[in-house]
């Protein structure tokens, strides 16, 4: 199964849910997980490192994030990835503002994975502080290992 995720700027949360599943779908050898990218619905970080503070979040838990750089969906995204996992009820929106007829059947919050986290939606950090960091990275290691725990997706 390939594995998009979709945050706004793919700086943050994104990047730093894709550095866990990733990491985590490795050390327990997950034979449900292929690729795992992901992008963000806005053109504002194209090209760019995840944002420094998300580095050094996940790098103080052992997930490496700071190779990734920042793309755009796109609307081939929908073909070429099983599972698209928005971080948040607008960026959902914005994938179904593009996506191909009936390409909207794979796409849904990452935390709806957690239904038990207490949040429908990944809380954006960018204007936050690093307790708000710490928490994206809760969450994420919370669905990711809900995710690999999922038998049929
Ligand atoms: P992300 O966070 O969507 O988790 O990457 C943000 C990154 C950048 C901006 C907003 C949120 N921004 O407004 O530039």
């Amino acid at each position: 199964m390939n594995v998009l995720f979709v945050c706004l700027g793919n700086i943050c949360r994104s990047p730093t849910a894709e550095g866990v599943l990733r990491t985590l779908a490795l050390r327990e050898q997950s034979a449900l997980i292929g690729r795992v990218d992901s992008v963000g619905t806005a053109d504002y970080h194209i090209g760019e490192p995840p944002d420094p503070r998300s580095v050094t979040a996940a790098a103080r838990r052992g997930y490496d994030i700071s190779a990734l750089r920042a793309r755009q969906v796109s609307t081939t995204d929908f073909a070429a990835f099983d599972l698209l996992l928005a971080m948040d009820d607008s960026n959902l929106a914005a994938l179904a503002s593009i996506a191909p007829p009936g390409a909207m059947g794979h796409a849904r919050l990452f935390l709806s994975f957690a239904p038990d986290a207490g949040v429908r939606e990944m809380p954006d950090p960018y204007y936050g502080g690093p307790a708000d960091f710490e928490r994206v990275l809760d969450l994420c290691e919370l669905a990711a290992h809900a995710l690999l725990r999922t038998p049929r997706i």
